[in-house]
């Protein structure tokens, strides 16, 4: 069995000895596509792989085509818009992620945003504190989740809201679980996005919601850029000059906010949420065991394409 891992951007090397390890002991063979530039190299690689290990590379129809001996793929990390689902359905190939693998990371990194932004980007002058805030997380997943236990730490006031996660199991971490995504922005003035991008999430931060987020609000986006409503944000920064915008995905307007926002708006040049050697570790480790379970012992149970 081959199994390729196919990472434009790549893991830790000492996550990709571990991910050696796992394939090694179950005696299959490990082929790398690191760093590729160009679709064509993935298509050329895909051909006689029977699992791959991916991030928010692009698997879609064209590369399921291409991969004729394919019987599953691992997104290792927690977001699966990157994989053409009906596709691989229809293609008989299993698609699986590895939930909470990385979330420790990126809810750092959420924080570290907030801090960054609160604190003016570090540009000398005298900011604001988190403490007694109120911070709003939108949608309480594994990443959410970690973001609350983090904040506490800061002293922020935690409030959250959940279209399917029930009220107590937010509750019982000591978050307030509010009823409407509308009551989450007017709520709180900082607010961290955990949502993932889907028909009925893409474009759903817009002007009239973030309009709701009271005097000094702040935006912090470390899930998705699609979420996000581009033109509408940036109208809403142009009347609002209190509104800052850390995001984790570099928006497709990058340059205009950076122009236009200077001092409180900014983007990591490439998502590094999940860039830790541990989140590799944890994410690749765990997509190569699911890989050994599943062609080794048919187990199936983080698959997303049931
Ligand atoms: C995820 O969905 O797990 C995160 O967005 C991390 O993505 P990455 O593996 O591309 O860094």
């Amino acid at each position: 069995m081959k199994v390729l891992v196919a990472t434009e951007k790549p893991f830790a090397k000492v996550a990709i000895d571990g991910i050696k390890n796992v394939i090694d002991e179950a005696g299959y063979e490990l082929a790398l596509l690191e760093k590729y530039t160009d679709k064509a190299q993935l298509l050329e690689a895909v051909a006689d792989a029977n699992a791959i290990i991916i991030r928010s590379d692009i698997v879609d129809a064209e590369v399921l085509a291409a991969a004729k001996e394919l019987k599953i793929v691992v997104r290792a990390g927690a977001g699966y818009d990157n994989v053409d689902l009906q596709a691989a359905t229809a293609a008989g190939v299993c698609v699986m992620n590895t939930p909470g693998q990385n979330a420790n990371a990126v809810a750092e990194l959420a924080l570290g945003m907030m801090v960054y932004g609160v604190r003016n980007l570090y540009n000398g002058t005298s900011g604001t504190e988190l403490m007694g805030k109120k911070l709003g997380i939108h949608a309480y997943g594994n990443v959410g989740r970690n973001v609350a236990r983090i904040a506490k730490g800061f002293g922020m006031e935690i409030y959250a809201y959940d279209a399917f996660c029930p009220k107590e199991v937010i509750e019982k971490d000591g978050v307030i679980a509010l009823n409407s995504v509308e009551e989450l922005y007017s709520t709180c003035q900082v607010v961290s996005l955990h949502i993932p991008a889907t028909a009925e999430t893409k474009n759903s931060i817009n002007y009239d919601l973030l309009n709701k987020m009271p005097k000094g609000a702040m935006l912090v986006n470390t899930a998705r850029k699609e979420v996000i409503n581009e033109a509408e944000v940036i109208k809403l920064m142009e009347d609002r000059c209190d509104f800052r915008y850390m995001t984790d995905i570099m928006p497709a307007a990058n340059a205009e906010f950076a122009e236009k926002f200077a001092g409180r708006y900014f983007a990591t040049p490439k998502k590094m949420g999940a860039q830790t050697a541990e989140a590799n570790i944890n994410a690749g480790i765990a997509a190569a065991n699911q890989i050994v379970g599943f062609l080794r012992d048919g187990i199936n149970k983080f698959q997303v394409n049931k």
